[in-house]
């Protein structure tokens, strides 16, 4: 079975506030992309990786990734999904059996996980990493409580998230432009999408001080 990779980095990164898109930021001397590139790869069962990034910025992403496996950088569109399926689409002329789709700003793919999605992909057609949700939910609005939500089978959905490539294609193009991650297209089409263990350490680098947090959990090797 061929597993090939999207890597997202299409998007802006404007709640970051930083001149740079977050996922270009130095992090331990490497860029953050650069990170999640070679986590991608650490496991060795994925064959090549499609950068999707801005348009303009093929050649940039093509040298921070320099000497490792890629396909030509492709350009996204005006929402995640589009970017996505603008990267699908590039990866059809010659399909893999299966794709992972993972965000370029979260650098840390814990041991294991990639692993476990292909194990998840044997009776599913999607799988992603989530985390049981520890914090007690409120719905807010104009600065107020308007509710406790119950927190019981809720996760936080991380990537790299693993699909069956045809019916990932196949709901991309049906698929709503809005959705923010790729389970939710194949939760739409009514497919299963199977649970696997995600991690903490699988931070999407958002604010600034996630690239400490970071930091940490990779000097220390908690990954
Ligand atoms: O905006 P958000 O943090 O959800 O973005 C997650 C990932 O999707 C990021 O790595 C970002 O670069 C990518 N993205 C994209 N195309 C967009 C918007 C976001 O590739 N239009």
């Amino acid at each position: 079975m061929t597993m090939d990779a999207l890597l997202m980095a299409a998007g802006s990164g404007t709640r970051f506030g930083a001149p740079l898109p977050k996922q270009y930021l130095p992090l331990l001397g490497r860029p953050v992309i650069r990170h999640a590139a070679e986590a991608l790869l650490r496991e060795g069962m994925v064959r090549r990786i499609l950068p999707v990034v801005a348009a303009g910025e093929e050649a940039r992403v093509a040298a921070l990734l320099d000497g490792l496996p890629i396909a030509p950088p492709v350009p996204g569109g005006a929402t995640r999904a589009a970017s996505v399926r603008a990267g699908l689409e590039a990866l059809a002329a010659d399909p893999p059996d299966l794709v992972l789709v993972h965000d370029a700003a979260r650098p840390v793919i814990p041991a294991g996980t990639i692993a476990a999605l292909r194990a998840a992909l044997a009776s599913a057609p999607g799988a992603i990493p989530a985390q049981p949700v520890a914090d007690t939910l409120k719905r807010g609005a104009h600065g107020r409580i308007v509710e406790t939500v119950p927190r019981e089978g809720l996760y936080r959905a991380q990537t790299p998230q693993g699909f069956r490539f045809g019916p990932l294609l196949a709901a991309h193009r049906a698929g709503d432009d809005a959705a923010t991650d790729d389970a939710a297209l194949l939760e739409a089409a009514g497919l299963p999408v199977a649970l696997v263990p995600g991690a903490e350490s699988n931070v999407k680098i958002t604010w600034p001080e996630d690239l400490a947090r970071v930091e940490a959990h990779l000097a220390a090797r908690l990954v």
